[in-house]
């Protein structure tokens, strides 16, 4: 057996990264790499540690397609792949920064948010993880040569790729710096970056080299009371998910002390700025439209600030579902207009299903103890009329709504 590729040398990923090992992994494409044999072989022909390296690219490409359109010529380790910056995101955070100028990218890992940067300007990537730094060298080559073949081509600007300390990065010369430590200590997973080795003091230290700067953290980050007025807040997400939470400042920040809920479509960004308002009135009730506000939205504490924004209210004080009387089209709400609404009694709503020919296509939840599978798999064989299902916590009752959901809105 091939030992965990977690433990493999700098020296197997370089002929991983070489002809030879390229030539191997294009000729695997589609294997399976839990099969027996094939891990018998490769152990035999390559001995254990670059078999280690091998399977783990026929494991990890494929999963990495989700992030990167030109994954399948990439190189990840298992834990570069989780904590880099997928291309969109990184794409979209790249034209905040000054065109054409060079940037930094700090704590490169294997080069996520990198490539990312460098459709927008010249890059200086800096790993103190060797095996990192070769990887992300290899890496923006692999999407040069694929953003190149792509219709239209799209050149990448220069990469330079340095292993170094962070702290030893000359930010001089760069027009701003991207900075994205790791969250993970001993192994385990940190959600404060007051908790990474890379603290607070650190980013205050490249500020004072260079006030142009970005710092990416977990969306489930809160700013911190003393940095909130120093930055603009942006959460960002794609696919129903919020990704991450960027901290921008100095010229990179577009209103200090503000906060942005972003949500990236394959069209473009959508985003909404503002501060957190408290919860105006409440409906206490649904009303004939519901809204459930996008992840990034959520994240950011922005629910309120786009519901006085939108003129729709919480349906309850607190709680995160919008409702109006108008149909509202905004990319960063889910729409639903509403065909029923009954206290949740799961007596009634089957009558009520009956009576509607209503089938459950779909059930969301919010403040409620209850397993939307469980109800999906009882409700979803009645009746030919599609409905969403929508439990809503209002102070002391639930309300059950049958909605159906408005098509998807790409714009504002
Ligand atoms: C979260 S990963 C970066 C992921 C990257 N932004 C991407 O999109 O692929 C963090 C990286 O920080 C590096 N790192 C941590 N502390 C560092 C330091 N003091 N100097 C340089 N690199 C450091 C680690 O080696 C690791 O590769």
């Amino acid at each position: 057996m091939a030992p965990p590729a977690e433990h493999a040398s700098l020296a197997a990923y370089q002929w991983l990264v070489g002809p030879e090992g390229r030539k191997l992994l294009d000729q695997l494409e589609g294997q399976d790499p839990l099969a027996a044999r094939l891990v018998a072989r490769l152990h035999q022909e390559l001995g254990p540690e670059r078999a280690a390296v091998v399977i783990q690219q026929l494991q990890l490409r494929p999963r990495a397609r989700e992030k990167f359109p030109m994954a399948q010529a990439m190189f990840f380790t298992r834990r570069g792949l989780e904590q880099a910056t997928d291309w969109a995101v990184a794409c979209y955070k790249a034209r905040r920064f000054p065109r054409g100028e060079s940037r930094a990218d700090l704590c490169c890992g294997l080069g996520g948010d990198a490539l990312g940067l460098a459709t927008t300007g010249p890059v200086l990537a800096v790993d103190r993880d060797p095996v990192c730094c070769l990887l992300a060298e290899a890496n923006l080559a692999a999407a040069r040569d694929f953003l190149r073949k792509q219709h239209p081509p799209q050149e990448l600007f220069p990469v330079e790729v340095q292993c170094r300390d962070v702290l030893q990065a000359k930010l001089g010369q760069q027009a701003a710096w991207h900075l994205d430590a790791d969250r993970r200590i001993g192994g385990k997973r940190v959600y404060r970056q007051q908790q990474t080795a890379l603290g607070w003091q650190t980013v205050e230290e490249l500020l004072r080299r260079n006030p142009h700067g970005a710092v990416k953290l977990s969306p489930m980050d809160e700013p911190p009371l003393e940095w909130e007025p120093r930055a603009t807040w942006e959460w960002i997400s794609r696919s129903g998910h919020c990704r991450q939470l960027v901290a921008w400042f100095g010229s990179l920040a577009p209103a200090p002390g503000e906060r942005i809920a972003t949500r990236l479509l394959p069209a473009g960004a959508v985003s909404f700025q503002g501060v957190p308002l408290p919860a105006q009135e409440a409906a206490l009730g649904i009303r004939r439209y519901l809204y459930e506000p996008d992840p990034a939205v959520l994240a950011a504490g922005l629910e309120y600030a786009l519901a006085a924004h939108l003129h729709l209210a919480a349906v309850a004080p607190g709680g995160v579902y919008l409702t109006g009387e108008e149909p509202v089209e905004h990319a960063l709400l889910a729409g639903f207009e509403v065909l029923e609404v009954l206290p949740f009694d799961r007596r009634q709503l089957k009558r009520t299903l009956s009576r509607g020919d209503y089938r459950v296509v779909e059930v969301k939840k919010r403040g409620v103890d209850v397993s939307p599978e469980e109800l999906l798999r009882k409700f979803r064989k009645r009746g030919s009329r599609d409905v969403v299902l929508v439990l809503a916590r209002v102070v002391d009752r639930v309300l059950a709504a049958l909605c159906r959901r408005l098509p998807r809105s790409s714009k504002k």
